[in-house]
């Protein structure tokens, strides 16, 4: 008993120093400045929450809320410190000096002052709950330190897929409540594609009544070994899409709703099918894709990709999507409203000999001039109605709408391209991580995505300015976004294994300067205390493998394994003759040597267990002194 007391106690001071050493005291994304002072403010119940101004009600609510979860007591809350002895002050005074959205932090021995207006003062609350170390007793000790901090780019986004699989309203707020723990300010909300329509337009009911249902979804990675054959349906009213909206607001984001056009509008189609080129013709689908239901008529897609039946640029589509955008304009109070305009095959167009007679008639070369026509048509009506559009990068094909802010995902090119035109740009290229729907290791473990393979570490290592631009194009990158589609994603847990913890890395490239980025020091420092923290409040998230471990061959004949614990509280076990690590295994637990023989292959197997039993994927090492190429000679 007693060995298992100060092993305990060991752990405990092994915890403590390294919060102490941590250079950014725990907070992600990392502050701007950081100076660490000697001392602590002990933060107990006797300690008075001070918020003059009644515009800081609901930061100081916020932070009592924590406290009570992290400490179980509330503190009291007064318009002045009086002559309580310990305070915590939130204060608006000199933060008209601050940078936009910036915030400052003191910590002393009796005083923390908190600093900042609306999100200003929000963010430096996130900040200020991440530095709380766990209680000790009735008491939780707070670094002194002096924090100075604000943010890289104003734009700094997380866009959610609702259509292939949707979320109830709950787990969209719980979303939006993660973004803003990691100061996030854009909620990208993709509302329509081909595969269900989400948001209720009073005008046009049959976009609910029939394009929010799809009569089955196929099984398995595309193209699917079988159909589910069970209806998947879904939509959000105007009031819940309203209430995320005021949600999202008292947390400091910004939800903007996209509306794809013209491509990824078979659900539309399916709904109201004189917006296609051909309303009598049937949806196509391919003979051998597995499909529930009939086949005949326009459908709601059943199976992912992109679908040739695409809205036409007819007077009739134009009424029905100034109708629907000015619904969607009155819900949405966003500067910006994504249009969409990716993935948009022309060859009904090609087909049509309306879209051909209205080439000639406008004297457009082609169907990318088309397209370019029916953005800048609808970017008219969007900017009459003071709003401005968003539109994914092949809205550069056939030219870019005079006032488009340009969302680069094939890469950078697209983003460096609007730049170089001065228009304003954000960045999301799947090229560097921020595509949070690829895997995140090479496991076979990994369950079913859309393929690729994007660990948090990419985009970690993304810098969203392109070196090629000059300074004043450089203005132009607004900011950057994380993007999760979901074809493969049927569950709010699984939303969570997808997101997290790459949402980590990308707030912190969204807000730290770039001088500030250390790889270390985010994965051994503050993301094990991240997700261990994850963990304790029931959200979900992909369990990184043992820090140090190589999916590489390694070479030598006494191999030094030198691993870290990727989650606070969790174990390494590894095994290293081929058979699958569990809890059973062999644990891990200080650094090791393994001698090899000339000629000898082994397989270090490992698995990382956390505190509460979720798994991390199973990696695979291959351990080898010589073998390799003795191998390739016989
Ligand atoms: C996209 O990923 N199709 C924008």
């Amino acid at each position: 008993m007693k060995k298992v007391i100060s092993a305990a106690l060991l752990a405990c001071l092994t915890l403590g120093l390294k919060a102490q050493t941590d250079e950014n005291l725990g907070i992600i994304p990392a502050p701007v400045s950081v100076e660490r002072n000697s001392g602590f403010f002990t933060l107990d119940k006797t300690v008075v929450l001070v918020s003059g101004d009644p515009a800081d009600a609901a930061t100081a609510d916020l932070l009592n809320a924590y406290i009570v979860t992290k400490g179980g007591f509330a503190l009291r809350t007064e318009t002045t410190a009086g002559q309580a002895k310990r305070v915590i002050v939130l204060s608006s005074e000199g933060a008209d000096k601050l940078p936009e959205e910036g915030y400052e932090i003191l910590v002393t021995a009796n005083k923390i002052t908190l600093t900042g207006k609306g999100a200003g003062l929000f963010y430096g609350a996130q900040s200020l709950m991440q530095m709380m170390p766990e209680k000790q007793g009735a008491q939780i000790a707070i670094q002194a330190s002096h924090i100075n901090d604000y943010p890289r780019f104003k734009y700094r986004g997380m866009h959610l897929d609702v259509c292939r699989h949707s979320f109830p309203v709950s787990f969209i707020k719980k979303y939006i409540d993660l973004m803003a723990a990691y100061k996030l300010n854009n909620f990208h909300w993709h509302l329509t594609d081909d595969q269900g329509w989400r948001i209720e337009i009073k005008k046009y009911p049959k976009l609910t009544s029939v394009g929010s249902v799809r009569n089955g979804t196929i099984v398995g990675h595309h193209p699917g070994v079988t159909n589910d054959n069970k209806t998947y349906k879904g939509f959000y009213t105007q009031d819940e899409a309203k209430m995320i909206v005021a949600y999202a607001a008292k947390k400091f984001i910004t939800v903007i709703p996209e509306i794809e056009l013209p491509g990824h509008a078979s659900a539309a189609i399916a709904a109201y099918p004189q917006l296609s080129s051909f309303p009598d013709r049937d949806t196509f689908v391919d003979a051998k894709t597995p499909w529930a239901g009939s086949r005949k008529g326009k459908q709601v897609q059943q199976t992912w990709g992109v679908f040739e039946d695409v809205f036409v640029p007819s007077d009739y589509t134009f009424k029905f999507l100034e109708d629907v955008l000015d619904e969607v304009i009155a819900i949405f109070p966003s500067k910006y409203i994504h249009i969409g305009g990716d993935e948009s095959p022309k060859e009904y167009w090609k087909e049509s000999p309306f879209c051909q007679q209205l080439i000639k008639e406008k004297g457009l070369k082609d169907e990318h001039e088309l397209q370019s026509y029916f953005i800048q048509r609808i970017e008219k009506h969007i900017n009459s109605k003071g709003r401005s559009i968003i539109g994914w990068d092949e809205i550069l094909e056939g030219g870019l709408a005079p006032n488009a802010t340009v969302m680069s995902w094939r890469g950078v090119e697209g983003g460096i391209a609007a730049a170089q035109q001065n228009h304003d740009v954000i960045m999301t290229p799947g090229s560097n991580g921020l595509y949070v729907d690829h895997a995140q290791s090479s496991s076979a473990d990994e369950p079913v995505n859309i393929g690729g393979m994007s660990p948090y570490t990419v985009a970690y290592g993304y810098d969203p300015i392109p070196a090629v631009l000059t300074a004043d194009q450089q203005k132009h990158i607004l900011g950057v976004q994380a993007n999760l589609w979901t074809e493969y994603v049927e569950t709010p847990e699984k939303v969570e294994y997808m997101v997290l913890p790459r949402m980590f890395a990308l707030s912190e490239i969204a807000w730290s300067p770039v001088a500030r980025k250390n790889l270390k020091n985010f994965s051994e420092d503050r993301l094990p205390l991240h997700l261990a923290r994850l963990e304790a409040t029931g959200t979900n998230y992909w369990v990184p493998v043992p820090i140090g471990i190589s999916d590489k061959t390694v070479e030598g004949e006494t191999i030094n394994l030198d691993l870290k614990v990727p989650v606070k509280g969790a174990k390494i076990y590894y095994t290293l003759d081929g058979t699958r690590p569990s809890a059973l295994s062999a644990a891990y637990t200080r650094p090791m040597k393994i001698e090899l023989p000339k000629g000898k292959k082994l397989v270090l197997k490992t698995v990382v267990i956390t505190a509460q039993g979720k798994s991390s994927v199973v990696t695979d090492t291959t351990l080898s002194n010589g073998a390799a190429v003795a191998e390739t000679k016989s």
